[in-house]
């Protein structure tokens, strides 16, 4: 039995399939309708979400399965105490598969550890967000036709921003893939994936703080909201929150094949005016979170869906 906790948890190999699966999900849909119909995803979500939630849902539904789960702590039996490692023991004879949302980094890794089924971490507190990492995976590779030789600018709060430290994972181990830092002083990149994920596997990198600096290198900008609930003081989060806001301006300096993604929610960073330039894609971004999510509970579910016949 798999799990899914880091986008590491996949080769590159295995990686290549399962976006192989969600674009051919994307093209015939029809042909995975009944995937998985008699099996039901338990969605745990200590934490608030609108994808990441409702497109594991519309996921399962789409492959003829079924859904349960709770949307918040409030509602379930963790407000009256109730530990992880409890919970999923009773989720696991519930469901066949489970995606947790949680706001403790690792809570995720604690269940899949006493849980009977699959396990998805479907975001860890400001460590890991691996099903988004699938999303712009996905996203990237269909829009640039490669995953390698990509100059991507990760734009806004890096410090606490799960998705960025969990892509920056994931494409290292593609050739030629250099990252430029965009963020304030106060929001750089943790320590840990600065030295421990960057440095030592000898990854090109810049740190820089204005992102017109940058524009005009980037074959993808990936944009990300200053994170509030993270913040330890509102003023903090009031001085940094539109630090950066992208503009049709500073889109005026990118090159005419950039793309822009965000993993959503967006506050002020991206002004709606950049929603009608072609290079918008975090609308599409969101749009594939469904095929990857579909891929990759047929892919923990160990399902194997023949070829159509006539
Ligand atoms: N991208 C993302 O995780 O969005 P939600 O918080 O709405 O799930």
């Amino acid at each position: 039995m798999r799990h899914l906790m880091s986008p590491l948890d996949f080769s590159v190999q295995e990686l290549d399939q399962l976006l192989d699966l969600a674009s051919d999900i994307e093209k015939h849909p029809g042909k995975y309708a009944h995937a998985c119909d008699g099996k039901k995803l338990a969605t745990c979500f200590y934490e608030p979400s609108t994808r990441t939630r409702l497109s594991f849902e519309a996921a399962m539904l789409n492959l003829g399965g079924s859904v349960l789960g709770f949307a918040s702590a409030d509602s379930s039996s963790a407000a009256k105490g109730e530990s992880i490692s409890d919970t999923i023991r009773v989720i696991s004879c519930y469901a066949d598969i489970c995606a947790i949302r949680h706001p403790k980094e690792g809570a995720a890794l604690v269940a899949s550890q006493k849980s009977k089924i699959p396990v998805i971490n479907a975001g860890d507190g400001g460590h890991q967000h691996p099903t988004q990492t699938l999303t712009d995976l996905m996203t990237i590779r269909s829009l640039k036709g490669r995953l390698g030789n990509i100059t991507i600018g990760l734009c806004g709060d890096l410090k606490f921003g799960r998705t960025v430290h969990s892509l920056i994972n994931a494409l290292i181990r593609y050739e030629n893939v250099k990252f430029i830092l965009i963020s304030p002083e106060e929001l750089r990149i943790p320590d840990y994936i600065r030295e421990d994920v960057l440095q030592a596997n000898h990854i090109e990198f810049e740190e820089v703080e204005r992102l017109e600096d940058a524009m005009g290198e980037l074959d993808v900008l990936y944009m990300t909201r200053v994170q509030r609930e993270r913040f330890f003081n509102e003023e903090d989060y009031v001085r940094l929150k539109d630090y950066y806001i992208l503009t049709k301006e500073k889109m005026a300096l990118a090159k005419p094949d950039m793309i822009v993604l965000h993993p959503l929610p967006r506050v002020n960073e991206i002004s709606t005016e950049v929603d009608d330039d072609p290079r918008a894609a975090y609308f599409t971004q969101a749009q594939n979170g469904v095929y990857v999510r579909m891929a990759l509970i047929l892919t923990l579910l160990e399902i194997e869906v023949q070829e159509e016949t006539c």
